[in-house]
């Protein structure tokens, strides 16, 4: 993003043009962004990249658009998929099925059989699941999500690591996992562990990674590891980007030691989701009203948390952008949406849900960033509103990716009463 007259631009157009061509609210993504994340956290592991022993696989919740699962195929991603459908549409988009690993949680014995029949390999992260997929596919190879015990992440609904958690199989149940598979012929290739999202620290991670080789020695058979996803970005302005460089130098000398004990050189698996999509995308929305209370200056706009939960589903914060004017005098306000529920702000930050933007009136184009992960792929119909468009934006050049939903998509799938 860059400005110009005072003027937010997102790959090289500008926010106001990209609203009179597709409509607002409108969600942007940058092309050019979603590559280079691509890039450089390939180089943070070049090392193991450049022997073809590292395999990002994109946690394609973050962003299942077929155009963004397309570009990151080009610069080399494979996929970590978590429901069938998921997996139906990464094969759609030209992923091969050894490129995606289903990781699922409370899988239904039909999830394992699709997994199976497409031939995807699967992550399997409890002992019932595991013995019901034994008796019926004897003699495969399969991977254990494991729970070291240890978790972290930007709010608790987001920590998948640890006693509370409902993922993987917890990692003193690992002995009666290996005699369930052991009696049903299945060969253990993969151990994978995920212990939360939002990491803005290597020290859990590496924690984590600890966990994980003490408990991966007990496996003989592995050819490969995955540590997960998790990354973080800076979703404040003061925030530093994490050192993923350091991070993954770090990681790398810690695993080929590992694998110099073990005796043979295994391939690493990591899952970004967030890392990858994230800084690419853009809410592009517009002020529909001002009002104020003897406590907040409103300020009303035509999207809400139906297309953007995280403020409201877990206090996120993102930077707001007065796309119409960048560089006016600041006023301090709340952004809100255009749900009906109190809880329908924007402009969070850790329970003041004030912030200063330049002022506003109504016609207006605001932008949220960092909207590219979790963004659309949480969006929902919720006051029977529909979803918005999704555009991709490169060298001043705008592609409508995904329509905007109308009213008859609302009620494409309902029965006509009588
Ligand atoms: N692998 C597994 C097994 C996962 O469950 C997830 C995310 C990832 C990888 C990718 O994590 P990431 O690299 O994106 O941190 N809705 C929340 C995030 C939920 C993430 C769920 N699992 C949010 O908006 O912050």
């Amino acid at each position: 993003m860059e400005i110009q007259n005072n003027q937010l631009h997102l790959g090289g157009l500008s926010a106001e043009a990209l609203r009179t061509n597709f409509g607002s609210p409108l969600y942007v993504y940058e092309e050019d962004s979603l590559r280079s994340q691509c890039r450089r956290l390939l180089k943070c592991f070049d090392e193991l990249h450049q022997q073809q022993r590292l395999q990002l696989h994109f946690a394609m919740k973050a962003n299942s658009n077929p155009s963004i699962l397309k570009i990151l195929r080009q610069e080399g991603a494979w996929i970590d998929a978590v429901s069938p459908y998921e997996v139906q549409l990464a094969l759609d988009c030209g992923y091969r099925p050894e490129q995606i690993l289903f990781t699922g949680n409370n899988t239904a014995p039909e999830e394992l059989d699709f997994c199976v029949e497409n031939g995807v390999p699967l992550n399997i992260g409890s002992l019932l699941t595991l013995e019901h997929f034994g008796k019926h596919y004897s003699g495969q190879n399969i991977s254990l999500r494991v729970n070291p015990g240890v978790g972290a992440g930007h709010h608790a609904h987001c920590i998948t690591g640890g006693p509370r958690s409902k993922f993987g199989i917890y990692h003193d149940q690992l002995e009666q996992a290996q005699e369930l598979a052991q009696r049903h012929s299945l060969r253990i290739v993969g151990i994978q562990s995920h212990i939360g999202t939002g990491i803005f620290a290597p020290e859990p991670m590496l924690e984590a990674m600890e966990m994980i080789l003490v408990l991966a020695e007990h496996f003989t058979e592995l050819e490969f590891i995955d540590f997960g996803g998790g990354f973080g970005i800076p979703y404040r302005p003061e925030q530093q980007e994490m050192d993923v460089n350091a991070l993954g130098q770090q990681m790398t000398e810690r695993f080929e030691k590992f694998c110099k004990e073990y005796g043979r050189p295994l391939s690493m698996k990591l899952e970004p989701g967030r890392y990858l999509v994230g800084p690419a995308g853009f809410l592009l929305l517009s002020v529909t009203n001002r009002k104020h209370t003897p406590e907040y200056q409103f300020v009303g706009t035509d999207s809400g948390f139906h297309h953007l939960v995280r403020p409201t589903m877990y206090g996120s914060y993102h930077r707001i952008w007065n796309a119409s004017r960048m560089e006016d005098e600041l006023e301090t306000v709340a952004v809100v949406g255009n749900v009906c529920e109190t809880g329908d702000f924007f402009s969070v930050d850790q329970g003041n849900i004030q912030r200063d933007l330049p002022k506003t009136t109504v016609g207006d184009c605001l932008v949220i960033a960092d909207a590219g992960a979790y963004g659309f792929s949480m969006s929902s119909q919720y006051n029977s509103r529909p979803r918005p468009a999704e555009v991709l934006v490169k060298d001043g050049q705008a592609q409508l990716i995904r329509r905007a939903e109308r009213y008859t998509d609302l009620l494409r799938t309902t029965q006509e009463l009588d």
